[in-house]
């Protein structure tokens, strides 16, 4: 039997960089409401959200990827050649292949980078950083960079009023790289296949290409939702989660700086919160007021939000924990770059 070489990375892996790209439309509740029969009012009290923002048609998930992606790099001080893989997660890149990651890592500059998207709705960031920390440490990669995005308002039916109001578009990115003290902790993460049905996609793209018209909608495939139980799922059952993250990155709530939840809903971040209990002063992000849920950019573009604005700073301990259609999650301690 001939002896296969093995490789060994970094001692440890750290996100070095954080970016955002937040799309140009604002739309405010008063824009949506009337197509659901709902109220200003309505929508912030039960979800927090204040408006959302959509993509143009020329704000394209690769425009988006590669902006946010642009500024990750520049922060992390490296240039696109270094970057040795790019993951992409996201769910509405509507074209089933190819990937879309490897038209980013080509815009970017990279030197013929592996890339590939992933498939794991709002707990797709997360996902994508556990894989880029276990690539840089085992020495698939030497800097990884990973892109949640989506344009969730190509599959939102704006007159249903479970997630007319929910949705919206935009990109986050993140460069993952060496590090001499451990920036990434251990990934928990898992899937509730039971439950597989309470967001999804609602039609077939087989039923849907050349039909004229599908209910309420056009030709688009739309994502519908089981308010209630997802609700009461990600309430309870996620702050459990984010516990054992921390207990597997060796630390206490009172070790904390910064929480980044997913932004699904501001009362979910609350009960989270409630649930863990997280003292005072610990800072929760609460990008959702303005930017809606954005699934797998909602984690990067919460913590581009605090960085900005100084509630979150280098150096500081923060637990990310996303979750979502699957159901899956992930959650995990970094250190904010
Ligand atoms: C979607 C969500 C905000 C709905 O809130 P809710 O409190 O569960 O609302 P319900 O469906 O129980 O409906 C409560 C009432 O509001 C009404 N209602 C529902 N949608 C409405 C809307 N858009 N506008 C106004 N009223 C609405 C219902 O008709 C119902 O009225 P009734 O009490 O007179 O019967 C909430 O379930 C939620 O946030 N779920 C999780 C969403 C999420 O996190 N998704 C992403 C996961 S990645």
């Amino acid at each position: 039997m001939a002896a296969i070489s093995s490789v060994t990375g970094a001692p440890h892996a750290a996100i070095l960089g954080i970016g955002a790209y937040r799309p140009s439309r604002e739309i405010p509740n008063s824009e949506v409401v009337e197509a659901i029969d709902s109220s200003d009012e309505w929508i912030q009290q039960r979800s927090g959200i204040k408006q959302r923002r959509w993509a143009t048609p020329e704000e394209t998930i690769q425009l988006m990827s590669v902006g946010a992606a642009r500024e990750a790099i520049e922060r992390a001080g490296i240039v696109p050649e270094q970057i040795d893989c790019v993951i992409v997660a996201t769910v509405t890149h509507l074209l089933q292949t190819p990937a879309i990651a490897t038209a980013i890592a080509h815009e970017l500059g990279t030197q013929n980078a592996a890339a590939f998207d992933i498939s794991a709705a709002c707990a797709g960031f997360c996902h994508g950083v556990s894989l880029a920390a276990d690539m840089v440490r085992s020495g698939s990669a030497g800097h990884a960079l990973v892109i949640g995005v989506e344009r969730l308002s190509d599959i939102t039916d704006l007159y249903d009023r479970g997630t007319a109001f929910i949705f919206a578009d935009g990109a986050g990115a993140a460069v993952v790289g060496p590090s001499d003290t451990p920036g990434i902790g251990p990934v928990v993460w898992g899937s509730d296949g039971e439950q597989y049905d309470l967001i999804r996609q609602k039609e077939d793209w087989r039923d849907v290409v050349g039909t004229p018209t599908v209910p309420g909608s056009g030709v688009m495939p739309h994502l519908v939702m089981e308010g209630n139980p997802v609700f009461r799922w990600a309430s309870f059952a996620m702050a459990k989660v984010g516990q054992q993250a921390l207990d597997r990155a060796g630390i206490g709530v009172d070790d904390l700086d910064v929480f980044v939840p997913h932004q699904a809903n501001m009362r979910i971040i609350d009960a989270m919160a409630r649930s863990m209990k997280l003292p005072q002063h610990v800072r929760i992000a609460r990008d959702i007021a303005e930017q809606g849920n954005t699934s797998a950019a909602s984690i990067p573009l919460a913590l581009h939000r605090m960085i900005e604005e100084g509630e979150a700073r280098s150096g500081d301990t923060a637990l990310l924990i996303a979750f979502g259609a699957g159901l899956a999650y992930a959650a995990q301690v970094v250190t904010v770059p």
